[in-house]
């Protein structure tokens, strides 16, 4: 059995198991969920997606969470320590894991803080006016969106990003108990009654039937071995995201739970939240904009452009449009916060390991480290968007290195620590710490030790082959 006793809420720990599972979710359950998720889904042929993409949640991502909550819990250390603490050659993968979050973290801050400005516009009566107003038009003669004006701008995009990422920190120097699980205990309730209510409310639109079918029944139309290939990239890559995993996240959460509390359970729980809260964003959005566009399912191809342009339009055209917007824009900004919280916390917890110092102080080193970096993205769009990365955006390109080659690298990683060098008895004796059982433990090993592996390989190797 383990010997090593992790923080308790008395040293800096979840106070109780509620705590621990709605704080991970609160992790989980972001941007990912509210606005990829439901363009995705539309994209790679509706039911198709959403089965693979429940299996894999309840196999793969269930395995590689479980896999983080246990390492973190056994070792009670931080990303960069935990790994070592497992196996001294692993040392660089600690500190591989610990870069992702910290390059996630500035252009997240920076989404977060457009999503607080189209909330502040809707709260205060604004979203009518910045659905339809043209700002102008572009070179090839289009119309400016009030998104595209916005995000051109230097000042204000820059005042909401540092709002929000303040926000978030102040939140993380409270403390673990004191902050983080109070806070998540407080929102996550909340996001679950506004998602269920506006999900309802939309379902009842003249039109939604349709829809609906085009979200939930699969369509084999032209699926292709390829366009196979491609939708198991795409579920496996969103469900890494979804679930917070490959970047310390878990490893640090899961440092701070107790002892007793059931890890197996917990990931359960954490899993169902988060895949409930993505299929109940597609059940807003799919039926919304197919409404909306008269059936046209490319109005769901927009990438960005779906959230900030083309659904304050669906608002709009809506009844009650002006306030569902207002509760739409509150739901994303918590869903969020609670994920770009848990982001600072793991790059915090990083430095006060290593400097020894206070929370407060360490996290304030993470702070001025994001809005540097933030400022990139912002100025991006803006004073800099000249400049470009390998032909992308800041933005653009953080967001690329870190989802598809560093996280699927640093979990194949993990993959091969647990199930090939330690071995998954590792896990295991940790799952079975005060439990006694672990009902899925053969399902665990196959995962760990081929199944996901091989999965990472596709997700790392698909860009490629189906660009050839
Ligand atoms: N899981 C979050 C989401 O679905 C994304 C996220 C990524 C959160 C990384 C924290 C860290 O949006």
């Amino acid at each position: 059995m383990t010997k090593k006793s992790t923080k308790t809420a008395a040293t800096g720990g979840f106070g109780s198991k509620l705590g621990f599972i709605l704080a991970a979710a609160g992790s989980a359950v972001g941007l990912g969920n509210i606005w990829r998720f439901p363009y995705l889904a539309a994209k790679y042929g509706g039911g198709i997606f959403l089965l693979i993409y429940l299996i894999f949640a309840v196999t793969f991502g269930f395995a590689l969470m479980l896999t983080e909550i246990a390492i973190g819990r056994r070792t009670g250390k931080s990303v960069v320590g935990a790994f070592p603490a497992v196996n001294k050659k692993f040392k660089p993968l600690g500190w591989l894991s610990a870069l992702v979050p910290a390059l996630i973290l500035p252009y997240y801050c920076v989404i977060g803080g457009w999503v607080l400005k189209f909330m502040t516009v809707f709260m205060t009566g604004g979203g009518s006016e910045i659905a339809n107003k043209s700002y102008g038009t572009t070179d090839a003669g289009a119309d400016i969106s009030f998104f595209d004006h916005f995000i051109g701008l230097v000042a204000q995009p820059t005042i909401f990003f540092l709002i929000y990422a303040v926000a978030g920190a102040v939140v993380v120097c409270l403390g673990v108990d004191k902050g983080i699980e109070k806070f998540s205990k407080l929102l996550m309730p909340v996001l679950l009654v506004l998602i269920i209510g506006i999900s309802i409310y939309t379902l009842t639109l003249d039109g939604a039937g349709e829809g609906l079918k085009y979200y939930i029944l699969p369509d084999f139309d032209g699926f292709t071995a390829t366009k196979l290939m491609k939708t198991i990239a795409a579920a496996v890559g969103q469900l890494f995201y979804s679930m917070s995993l490959a970047m310390g996240i878990m490893i640090t959460y899961g440092s701070y739970m107790r002892k007793e509390d059931s890890i197996e359970g917990s990931v359960r729980h954490i899993e169902i939240f988060d895949t409930l809260v993505a299929f109940l964003s597609g059940l807003i959005i799919v039926p919304a904009v197919f409404v909306f566009s008269g059936g046209d399912p490319d109005a769901l191809n927009k990438g960005p452009g779906l959230m900030f342009v083309t659904l304050p339009k669906v608002f709009d055209s809506m009844p009650a449009g002006q306030f569902i917007g207002a509760l739409f824009f509150v739901l994303v900004a918590l869903a969020a916060l609670t994920s770009s919280i848990s982001l600072t916390e793991t790059v915090t917890a990083v430095i006060m390991e290593k400097t020894k110092l206070s929370r407060v102080k360490s996290c304030g080193i993470v702070i001025v480290f994001t809005i540097a970096v933030g400022m990139l993205s912002v100025l991006g769009y803006s004073a800099w968007s000249d400049i470009k990365l390998f032909g992308m955006q800041f933005l653009d390109f953080f967001d690329f290195i870190t989802n598809n080659l560093m996280m699927p690298v640093a979990a194949l990683f993990t993959c091969i620590l647990v199930g090939y060098v330690v071995k998954t008895k590792y896990v295991e004796e940790e799952v079975m710490y005060g439990e006694k059982t672990f009902r899925s433990k053969m399902l665990y090993r196959c995962m760990i030790k081929y199944i996901c592996p091989v999965c990472m390989v596709i997700i790392l190797v698909t860009p490629f082959v189906t660009e050839i």
